[in-house]
């Protein structure tokens, strides 16, 4: 039976443990999870992003709004970092930057960034650290990105992909998990050294 897959905060845990106890005193009303310990249950815990940047140049602005609407639908709480309006004139970095920061600062859980192309998305938003995001064409690497690579942020092409196919990328992004195996974590750690002080130039 797949235990506790959409837990999110210790809130729900500390929730549960009283139900627990509650539980104890009332046999008939137990289940296979009141036989777990807090310990147990916060090992099984993971990470279920709810709060999602989104942010857009004029490139992006069309996608941007179609995705908001299916996020909020979906029961996403959904952060515009703009730009807000339609201005075709408009640079990328003054959204996708204050998105990249709002992750790095835990924010917001993860973010949607779309430019034309959704490369100009993403190298702004890798120069930020503790930030990793990339340009997903396909749902292989919206996965594993995640899974491999603990992606917070997917870059999109508004101009590449059509309406459909990111949507399913964002939704295979947001519902995947990084494995937090020890390999993945210790090439993580070797990218993560270039933004602490062994970067070598
Ligand atoms: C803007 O015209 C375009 O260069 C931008 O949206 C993006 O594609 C950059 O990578």
């Amino acid at each position: 039976m797949p235990l506790f897959q959409r837990y999110i905060n210790l809130i729900q845990i500390k929730s549960l443990e009283v139900n627990m106890q509650t539980n104890i005193k009332n046999p008939d009303r137990m289940e296979d999870t009141d036989f777990l310990t807090l310990e147990e249950l916060k090992s099984k815990a993971v990470f279920v992003p709810k709060r999602i940047g989104v942010a857009a140049d004029h490139g992006g602005f069309e996608l941007k709004e179609y995705l908001k609407k299916l996020l909020h639908e979906t029961g996403y709480e959904v952060i515009d970092f703009g730009n807000i309006l339609m201005k075709q004139d408009d640079d990328y970095p003054d959204y996708v930057i204050p998105l990249a920061i709002a992750i790095a600062r835990g924010e917001v859980d993860c973010g949607v960034a779309i430019c034309g192309s959704g490369v100009g998305a993403c190298v702004a938003m890798n120069k930020v650290k503790d930030v990793r995001a990339c340009l997903v064409n396909d749902t292989f690497s919206a996965r594993q990105g995640v899974e491999d690579d603990n992606l917070n942020a997917v870059c999109l092409g508004g101009r590449v992909i059509g309406h459909s196919l990111a949507w399913e990328l964002v939704k295979t992004f947001l519902n995947a998990q990084f494995s937090g195996e020890e390999r993945h974590r210790r090439r993580l750690a070797k990218v993560t050294e270039l933004e602490n002080d062994k970067n070598p130039l």
